[in-house]
């Protein structure tokens, strides 16, 4: 793809300015530049499940495969009403989109505009950024604290002009956590006029100590949105489906800016079914206890920093991650630099299998040594 834009063009400066989301790289990719089949890659770049998607996603998937002819539901009655059982929350307070990313971007489009700003921590999710970036509003990046939220400092630097709060809770790419009641007063103390997205898009991971109930926060805060995503703990990345939570009032007004069409039937299903197979979460999230146990375990063996993450993923200190990377490349193994976020000696590993996390430390020792 193409980075060059055309200068005759006539673009709002922020446009102009914006720039593309860089993606983990493509396993057929790599494949092929390495020349070896696909199957011989490991790919801990982008927060997927290693174990895929569950039998029972699959199956309705493959169900509603025979409908690709008709447009989908719009109001996306399958997947609201299985998340309203499931939440316990009516489907008027539900916002669906195609990831959770959609309805992160949503709030951006009903609340920013040039002029006004949007508040979030440094080492945030990117496409925070690149939400607010489109909408031309001014980004307000607030330091970090130990690599986390600093929610004292984000409220600090709210004022007359701030119109979106964004908090990731555990944040990419640092994995960061602020425990339950530390947010809740954080949330609490936002101006009611102020929206604050909670993206708690790795929400279904955390340990049962960690547990806190937003959605009990989102019948008490008209300006909280909370949003989860089936691509992470459910295995659907590729299906595209996440949603939102909040306030009716505030949910009708994402609806209403929300594309026509954006979830499809078949995503719609298979997330219904997906969140159904509380088993197949429950194996998900012990296979990644135990697979941030043994990557830490193996960058302790390499001498190596990392910050605990509460996440599917953890970030690693190795030096000059850009070399790191590329050797890791050449054996097949894809993780993801993060020197776009300001932190270019980190590599960011999502957790794989047993076997995929043994490969990609020991590719990682190799890297290291040459
Ligand atoms: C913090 C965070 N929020 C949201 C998302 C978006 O996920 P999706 O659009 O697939 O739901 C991601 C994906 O990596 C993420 O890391």
């Amino acid at each position: 793809m193409t980075d060059t834009i055309n200068p005759t063009l006539r673009l709002p400066a922020h446009i102009r300015t914006s720039k593309p989301y860089q993606p983990g790289k493509p396993i057929e990719a790599l494949a092929r530049e390495i020349g070896v089949e696909p199957q011989a890659i490991v790919k801990l770049a982008s927060n997927e499940n290693p174990l895929g998607m569950s039998d029972a996603a699959r199956a309705a998937l493959i169900d509603a495969g025979a409908e690709l002819a008709r447009y989908p539901d719009n109001d996306c009655h399958v997947l609201l009403d299985a998340l309203s059982r499931k939440l316990d929350v009516p489907a008027t307070w539900l916002v669906a989109g195609n990831g959770s990313e959609c309805v992160l971007g949503l709030a951006a489009t009903a609340f920013l505009e040039p002029g006004r700003h949007a508040l979030y921590a440094q080492y945030s999710f990117m496409a925070f950024v690149n939400a607010v970036q489109r909408t031309g509003a001014v980004h307000k990046v607030v330091p970090a604290l130990e690599y986390g939220c600093d929610l004292d400092a984000i409220l600090a630097a709210i004022d007359d002009s701030t119109a979106l709060v964004y908090v990731a809770n555990p944040g990419n790419p640092t994995g960061s956590f602020v425990p339950g009641d530390v947010l809740e007063r954080f949330i609490a103390a936002v101006p009611s006029h102020i929206p604050v997205l909670l993206d708690e898009a790795y929400y279904e991971y955390l340990p049962v100590d960690d547990h806190y109930d937003s959605l009990a926060w989102v019948r008490r805060f008209p300006n909280l949105i909370v949003t989860r995503t089936f691509s992470k703990a459910y295995g659907l990345a590729g299906l595209r489906v996440g949603y939102g939570v909040a306030q009716p009032s505030l949910a009708a007004l994402l609806n209403r800016i929300r594309p026509a069409f954006v979830v499809t039937r078949q995503a719609e299903c298979a997330a219904a079914a997906a969140l159904d197979d509380e088993a197949f979460l429950a194996r998900s999230c012990a296979v990644n206890h135990a697979g941030l146990a043994q990557l830490y375990a193996g960058f302790d063996t390499l001498g190596l920093n990392y910050l605990r993450s509460r996440a599917n993923f953890v970030l690693v200190q190795v030096g000059d991650a850009t070399t790191a990377n590329a050797r890791l490349l050449r054996q097949g193994v894809i993780v993801r630099p993060v020197g776009v976020y300001g932190l270019p000696e980190w590599l960011r590993i999502s957790v794989g299998t047993e076997e995929e996390n043994e490969r990609c430390l020991a590719a990682l020792g190799a890297a290291l040594e040459s």
